[in-house]
């Protein structure tokens, strides 16, 4: 009987202590959600040690995604970055073609993606048989092409470029060789103002950055005269006109951080504002506005954010889905990628 005096009292007594808990998380703030992220993260952070597993991540994650990464960076840094890695894996948290290149780089690590569907509209736009074809038309063309595009498009490339490093590559080029640059035809229009070299384009796009609207950014800069505009170079012409500042997005981090300025409108995916907000969190951040109507009055990129931390974590946990690629499309598209590095130092 005693015993059984003694069971109630401890079953109550565990009760109380568990209200107290929860009352205490709610009065911190900390919702159910919150709670089971955060447990998402720590259990990804174990993970990674346990696997020796390194997290590399674009600015358009999800700011959860970031939070986990060992670095997050531009296409370009994630390029160099993904030569020095060390660890047995390496769970890429960005898109295909973003992952893809890591593996070109590091053959005998384990590049992971948390979804393969993580795809590009502008590597979509570039099927690798019809730029085959028209290669074969320019045989006396050097042929660049921007990162964003398949490893069998890279295999047919003499250089490949980053938004952070193409008109210093272009420039580089002999002024009496022509050239073909693609897929994106905005970066190439506006590589070729810049260093005034004529190129042959390919017509590919980012939908995302095509869908600012310029009506709506004036109305905004209108509300925002004090506001700088910084712009993503596969933004269309009409939006870099009115632009500050165009450059790739670790570009345009810095120019909000050395920028004396108080107030940017910011003309690319909506996730780097996560960055940017850490950086300059004094300062005022409005993302620029999409033609469409939506909740966030921004542009977001429907394939990074296929991307979530409950995937991050099942790719962790099973390793998969891996990223694989021919051994001879590997070797091919090794070279204009490490030509690209070279000419970046
Ligand atoms: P960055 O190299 O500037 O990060 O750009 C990558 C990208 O996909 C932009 O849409
Ligand atoms: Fe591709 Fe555009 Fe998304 Fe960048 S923002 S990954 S270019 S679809």
């Amino acid at each position: 009987m005693l015993d059984l005096y003694w069971v109630a009292f401890k079953s109550v007594f565990c009760f109380l202590n568990m209200c107290i808990f929860v009352k205490i998380l709610s009065k911190k703030g900390i919702t159910k959600i919150d709670y089971r992220m955060k447990n998402l993260k720590e259990r990804i952070l174990e993970l990674k040690k346990e696997k020796n597993a390194v997290i590399l991540a674009h600015y358009y994650q999800e700011a959860d995604i970031q939070d986990v990464a060992d670095y997050v960076g531009d296409s370009l840094g994630l390029s160099q970055e993904a030569m020095k890695v060390d660890a047995d894996i390496i769970l890429f948290a960005g898109v295909h073609f973003m992952a893809e290149t890591a593996k070109i780089l590091n053959p005998s690590k384990k590049v992971i993606l948390p979804d393969l569907k993580a795809g590009c509209s502008l590597a979509e736009s570039c099927p690798p048989e019809d730029f085959k074809k028209f290669t074969e038309a320019h045989p006396d063309h050097i042929v660049i092409t921007y990162v964003n595009c398949s490893a069998e498009v890279k295999a047919l490339t003499d250089i490949v470029v980053t938004s952070a490093n193409a008109v210093k590559i272009v420039n580089s080029i002999p002024k009496d060789k022509p050239i073909i640059f693609a897929p994106d035809k905005n970066l190439g229009k506006y590589v070729m103002e810049q260093t005034g070299r004529k190129m042959l384009l390919w017509d590919g796009a980012c939908v995302v950055h095509e869908a600012f609207s310029l009506d709506k950014l004036i109305a905004l800069y209108k509300k925002n005269p004090d506001a700088q505009i910084i712009a993503h170079p596969e933004s269309e012409t009409h939006i870099l006109k009115t632009a500050n500042y165009i450059g790739s997005t670790a570009g345009m981090i810095n120019y909000v951080k050395t920028n004396p300025s108080n107030k940017f409108i910011v003309a690319t995916e909506a996730g780097i504002l996560h960055k940017m907000k850490q950086e300059v969190p004094d300062k005022i951040l409005i993302p620029a506005p999409s033609n469409e109507d939506n909740t966030c009055a921004c542009s977001e990129c429907g394939y990074m954010k296929m991307n979530t931390l409950q995937k991050v974590y099942d790719c962790l946990l099973n390793e998969t889905p891996e990223i694989s690629v021919p051994d001879d499309i590997m070797k091919k598209a090794l070279i204009p990628i490490e030509r690209m590095l070279e000419l970046s130092k």
